[in-house]
């Protein structure tokens, strides 16, 4: 059994998780309407993995013998408008790094407890917060470089209408 707290850390990543997919949905609807199809598709495609993230904090609950329970996810509308393309690049890095902050934090609870299980589980997370901080930044960096070229910018946005959606699984 998981201890009380790191299982409410965990339930509390879920819904984490599950709001990270909704703020990338709101992300992604912006491009669409500024008619970045390319960016649109690269935030829609985040916006699964994120469910993922949540499915496999879910199911490591259930598999440790720890209840789920889904809270209201928060509308990023207010909290998280647009202002143009780069404000909206920055805000996806800005947000995970604190979704890194949140799993170091359990983490570091799980470490604590001697809960070698729980950093198991977690190494994971931590690798790939570590790639999300990445692309981010260099999407950040790329749009700082080349976003105010028209030129440009229609490559780039070719560029992220490639990605592809392939479930997250950990291993
Ligand atoms: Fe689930 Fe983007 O971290």
């Amino acid at each position: 059994m998981l201890n009380e707290k790191i299982a409410r850390l965990i339930n509390h990543q879920v819904n984490q998780e599950f709001y990270s997919a909704y703020l990338y949905l709101h992300f992604s609807n912006y491009f669409t309407e500024h008619s970045l199809d390319g960016f649109a598709n690269w935030y829609q495609v985040q916006a699964q993995e994120e469910r993922d993230h949540a499915m496999l904090f879910s199911r490591y609950l259930h598999d440790n013998g720890a209840a789920v329970t889904l809270d209201t996810i928060p509308s990023p509308v207010q909290s998280c408008p647009p202002q143009d393309h780069l404000s909206v690049l920055k805000a996806a890095l800005a947000h995970e790094e604190s979704v890194t902050r949140l799993i170091n934090e359990i983490y570091s609870q799980a470490h604590d407890s001697r809960d070698f299980r729980t950093m198991e589980f977690l190494n994971w997370f931590v690798k790939e917060q570590c790639e999300e901080e990445n692309t981010a930044r260099e999407l950040v960096a790329k749009m700082e470089l080349f976003g105010s070229d028209p030129r440009s910018l229609y490559l780039l946005n070719s560029e992220l209408a490639s990605r592809q959606y392939t479930p997250a699984a950990q291993g």
